[in-house]
């Protein structure tokens, strides 16, 4: 190799290793800025206000603990923890995150957040972000499934835009492949590792049918069936999917829970379901079939404790993903539906009728 040659690969390389290093410091400063107790002076019952309005729901019906963790995942996966998620419309017109497919009616526990962001705008009027109320009320929800409460880091501010077609590139599919799902978590700063642990949040919640029936009828040229999973664990998901005859059928299908036998608690049964081939989605089952992950299934299977420490670590993590912070970043909406009414929206487009 010619020696400029060389020269100009080793200083690419140096700016390359630079650039990573300044990013990850500026993630990690970001993420810093984020402070347990952050409310202490300015609304000290903050975090008890949405604990009451989690466990209200939570005594009724113990299925919205796995909504709200959803809801939080999907809303940090997705332009990170800002809230975007809570948006019913934004000032530009464009469909929100919450029409988009992967949200839609799926979406569970937005009422309980209502609720929660109602009684602190009474107590204290415009301070408690709608984004920290979903990291709280995901804290408060694994705490209610039987997950040791942990300490949230808060200080978070609401974002304004709110983007449908942000979705589909940010939250992980069914059908995706280990190396999918290694890939997108990766984008937002989680490793393998973390991604199996996360991935534990399916011991609780569910699917609908349409999500897995493409695993349980005409699977491929040669197996009715996904091989991955149990025959009879397949025979049994046939009787509650039976095959729709209409696309009207397919929105009457009922959720299937991804962990039957303890389905609204935060445990390990989930993995130790993998290993029989008992994985729901095809996602989950893949974990099985990669050397790497499936070593930390097998781990997580024989230690609950360790899991569940690692799985509250991951939750703090998830809420530090690029949100907000400071005074000039974002605002604290008042109503978790929609952006100030003095929003300050930039804007470049063309006015109809005339041209800016
Ligand atoms: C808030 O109070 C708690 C408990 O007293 C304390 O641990 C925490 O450091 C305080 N946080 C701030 C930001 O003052
Ligand atoms: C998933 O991975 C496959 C091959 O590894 C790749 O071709 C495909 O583009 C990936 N899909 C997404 C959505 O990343
Ligand atoms: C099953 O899948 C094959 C392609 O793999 C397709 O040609 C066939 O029509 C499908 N059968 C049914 C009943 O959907």
């Amino acid at each position: 190799m010619n020696k400029d040659v060389l020269t100009v690969l080793v200083f690419l390389l140096v700016v390359a290793i630079a650039r990573h290093a300044t990013a990850s410091v500026e993630l990690r400063e970001t993420a810093s800025r984020l402070r347990v107790g952050y409310y202490n002076s300015t609304c000290p019952k903050a975090e008890e206000i949405v604990r009451e309005a989690v466990t209200a729901r939570h005594a009724v019906d113990p299925t919205i603990a796995a909504g709200l963790i959803r809801l939080y995942f999907h809303d940090c996966f997705v332009r990170g923890c800002d809230a975007s998620i809570l948006l019913d419309e934004t000032p530009s017109g464009d469909p929100v995150e919450k029409s988009s497919s992967a949200n839609g009616f799926t979406l569970r526990g937005l009422d309980v957040i209502d609720a929660a962001k109602s009684a602190l705008e009474s107590a204290c009027p415009a301070t408690v972000s709608c984004a920290d109320v979903l990291a709280f009320a995901a804290r408060d929800a694994a705490a209610l499934a039987g997950l040791r409460r942990y300490a949230v880091p808060a200080g978070r501010r609401d974002g304004v835009v709110s983007l449908a077609s942000d979705v589909p590139s940010g939250l992980p599919s069914p059908a995706y492949s280990v190396d999918n799902m290694t890939a997108l978590f990766a984008r937002k700063g989680f490793s393998p590792a973390e991604m199996v642990v996360l991935a534990g949040a399916h011991s609780v919640g569910g699917a609908h049918c349409v999500a897995f029936s493409n695993r349980l009828y005409n699977f491929s040229a040669t197996a009715e069936q996904d091989p991955a999973m149990d025959a009879t664990y397949a025979a049994h998901l046939r009787t509650l999917c039976p095959l729709p005859a209409t696309l009207a059928d397919v929105a009457k299908q009922p959720k299937v829970d991804f962990d039957p036998r303890t389905a609204t608690t935060l445990d390990t049964s989930y993995y130790v379901g993998l290993q029989t081939g008992r994985g729901l989605l095809a996602s989950d089952q893949a974990l099985m079939r990669d050397r790497r992950a499936r070593a930390i299934v097998q781990r997580m299977a024989q230690d609950p404790r360790k899991w569940a420490r690692k799985f509250a670590k991951a939750m703090v993590k998830l809420g530090e993903v690029e949100v907000l912070v400071g005074d000039k970043e974002g605002q604290i909406r008042t109503d978790c539906r929609f952006v100030n009414a003095d929003t300050d929206i930039p804007f470049f487009g063309i006015i109809p009728g005339g041209i800016l």
